[in-house]
C-alpha cells in the first residue's frame, strides 16, 4: 500500500516522471482537497502526488484547504508527506534555485483553520512543536540530494506569512530579527496539522527570489516563476533519490 505522499507547491503541479495509476476524487468532513489524490509509481514506488495549489494552479495560498488536503491523505493511508514549496531567501545563503530542507517554523498567518481540535474535545488538543518537521524525512531528503549530487541547505527557519502579497522589506527586517532564514506563504498551518494527525511531514523550499530588500531593487514577480520552473529539474531528481531509499 502506498504510505508516501508528495505535496507539490507553486512550480509543481504534476509529475512528468510519474506513472499514473488512477486518480481518486475524495470528500472530507473539512470540505473540498486542492484535487484529485494521483497514485502512480515514481521510479518503481507507489506514491501518492496532491497539488496543493490545484493542478491548474488556481488556488492561492491563503485560499488552500489546508485540513482538507491532509485529512485526504491521511484517510489514504499516508503515513509520511514530502512538501515542496516556493520560498523567498532571508538568509544570505539563500538565494534563487537553492533547496533547503527547513527544521523550524515561525507562524505569521492568520485567519486559517490551523487545527483539528475543534469538535470532539474530549481529546487532547495540544500537540508537542518543539521539533515541527519529521527528522526521518528530513534525513532521507538530505540523503536523497547527497546521492543526487544536489547541493542542499540542511536547516532552517521558515517564517509562514499570509499573503497573497508578498512581504514590505521592514517585515522581512522583523522577520530576520525573529530568526527567519526564508520566507514562505503556505508552510503553515500545513506543518501542523500534519503533526496533529501524526504523519511524518518534512519539506523541501525552493527558493524563488531574494526576499524583499533582500535583493538589488523590487522583486521581479515574472522571473519568481520562471526561477521554480527552472528549479524543478533538481527537485524532480532529488525527489526520485529520496522516493528510492524511503520505500525500499
Ligand atoms: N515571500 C513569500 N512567499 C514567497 C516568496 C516571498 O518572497 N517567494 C516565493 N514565495
Amino acid at each position: 500500500m502506498t504510505e508516501l505522499a508528495i505535496l507539490g507547491g507553486t512550480g509543481l503541479t504534476s509529475l512528468h516522471n510519474m506513472e499514473i495509476v488512477r486518480r481518486e476524487v475524495v470528500h472530507t468532513p473539512y470540505g473540498e482537497p486542492s484535487g484529485a489524490l494521483t497514485y502512480g509509481n515514481l521510479c518503481g514506488n507507489e506514491v501518492v502526488f496532491l497539488a496543493r495549489h490545484g493542478y491548474g494552479h488556481t488556488i492561492p495560498p491563503h485560499m488552500v484547504n489546508y485540513r482538507a488536503n491532509l485529512w485526504a491523505l491521511k484517510n489514504a493511508g499516508i503515513k509520511q508527506i514530502i512538501s515542496i514549496c516556493a520560498v523567498g531567501g532571508i538568509h544570505s545563503d539563500i538565494g534563487p534555485q537553492s533547496l533547503v530542507i527547513p527544521d523550524q517554523v515561525v507562524d505569521y498567518t492568520w485567519s486559517r483553520h490551523h487545527t483539528f481540535f475543534e469538535k470532539d474535545l474530549t481529546h487532547v488538543t495540544h500537540i508537542d512543536f518543539t521539533e515541527p518537521y519529521c527528522e526521518e524525512m528530513r534525513t532521507a531528503l538530505v540523503a536523497g540530494a547527497a546521492s543526487a549530487g544536489i547541493d542542499i541547505l540542511q536547516g532552517g527557519t521558515y517564517g509562514a506569512t499570509q499573503g497573497p502579497r508578498l512581504e514590505s522589506s521592514a517585515e522581512i527586517d522583523r522577520m530576520e530579527r525573529d530568526g527567519c532564514d526564508m520566507v514562505g506563504m503556505s508552510g503553515m498551518p500545513e506543518v501542523a496539522l500534519a503533526k496533529e494527525l501524526g504523519l511524518c511531514y518534512a519539506a523541501c523550499a525552493v527558493c524563488a527570489n531574494r526576499a524583499a530588500g533582500r535583493g538589488d531593487g523590487l522583486i521581479d514577480i515574472g522571473k519568481i516563476k520562471t526561477t521554480l520552473e527552472e528549479s524543478m529539474t533538481k527537485v524532480r531528481l532529488l525527489l526520485e533519490h529520496t522516493i528510492s531509499s524511503v520505500c525500499r
